[in-house]
């Protein structure tokens, strides 16, 4: 038998991880948030987590993008999977804004919260398992290029609120998510787009979707299998201040094809323009529309237009 050598305790595994994370109620080392190969989540999948942003400003400071909005959809979720947290949501945008001064990452920032099960157990229920918030963070760019993304409708359905709910942003859910992703990045594509069991378009691995027609925009309502995304909040407030009219409705597939546009939102994905859709061209030849909107959505995120100023928490000071 080869003899593998032990790694140190605080060993990162990964470089761009910022060096501290919130772990058991406690800031630490990154290398000492670790939890057992036993942990009923990391067998099951039964835990909720978030994606945030915090975003270096026009004036050089760093600001958090709905932070409390962010971590009162956790707690809220965290309900599904019968889970709870001592922690506030306002206590956690603290601690963020603690973790991202401490941290000192260059540009912007992706925070990952993750609520779990902590017990070491392989009993498959929801309660007496210790429930336990984790938070790190690492500096993220363009999760996908903003400037015309390949995407591809999966043939993989998105899982449905009755089999495991997507607006409950649950860990073993993001298996529909990979499976769809890892596919559609085989056969070339940047993305996939996924289908309601029923047929209808619901979102994409991991960000909503919008369709342009004319002056109206167009998204699946949050009964059809998609995460009530901030971002798409957001969006639908830019575009309606714009003087769009933003609909909810239950969209098919082939109006993919149709439309004048389509764009994705997401924390991550930022707002995306589509450049095509199973290689049918889309938005051709620029999506003004969409561009227009990311335009005005990184105004706002960067603190530049003063009407979503409210939308942004500044980090500022030293850390607790
Ligand atoms: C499946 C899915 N849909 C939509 C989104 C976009 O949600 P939000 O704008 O709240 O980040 C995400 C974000 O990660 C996601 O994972």
């Amino acid at each position: 038998m080869t003899a593998v050598e032990p790694r140190p305790a605080s060993a990162s595994s990964s470089a761009a991880i910022g060096d501290w994370a919130y772990f058991e109620g406690a800031v630490v080392p990154i290398g000492d948030a670790t939890v057992s190969i036993a942990t009923q989540s990391f067998n099951y999948g039964t835990s909720v987590f978030e994606g945030i942003r915090a975003y270096r400003q026009d004036d050089g400071s760093t600001a958090l993008l709905f932070g409390l909005e962010h971590y009162q959809r956790l707690l809220r979720n965290a309900r599904l999977l019968r889970s709870s947290v001592p922690e506030s949501g306002q206590a956690l945008v603290e601690i963020t804004r603690d973790l991202i001064r401490r941290n000192e990452h260059p540009g912007d920032v992706y925070i990952r919260p993750i609520i779990y099960k902590s017990a070491p157990s392989i009993r498959v229920q929801l309660t007496d398992l210790h429930d336990r918030i984790g938070i790190f963070t690492m500096p993220m760019g363009d999760y996908l290029p903003t400037g015309g993304i390949r995407v591809t409708v999966s043939g993989w359905q998105r899982v449905s609120d009755n089999a495991i709910p997507a607006r409950g942003k649950i860990a073993g859910s993001y298996v529909n998510a990979a499976l769809a992703a890892e596919d559609a990045h085989a056969a070339g594509y940047d993305d996939a787009l996924l289908l309601t069991s029923d047929g209808h378009v619901a979102e994409a691995s991991a960000a909503n979707v919008f369709l342009v027609f004319g002056r109206e925009i167009a998204t699946p309502p949050l009964t059809d299998d998609v995460l009530a995304g901030i971002t798409r909040a957001a969006i639908m407030q830019i575009a309606r201040d714009a003087g769009f009219d933003v609909v909810e409705r239950r969209i098919d597939r082939s109006e993919l094809y149709l439309a004048d546009e389509v764009f994705l939102t997401g924390t991550g994905v930022q707002v995306a323009p589509i450049a095509s859709i199973d290689d049918r061209p889309v938005g051709s030849p620029a999506s003004p529309t969409s561009f227009d909107l990311q335009r005005r959505y990184f105004a706002a995120v960067r603190g530049t237009d003063p009407r979503y100023a409210h939308w942004l928490t500044p980090i500022t000071g030293a850390p607790a």
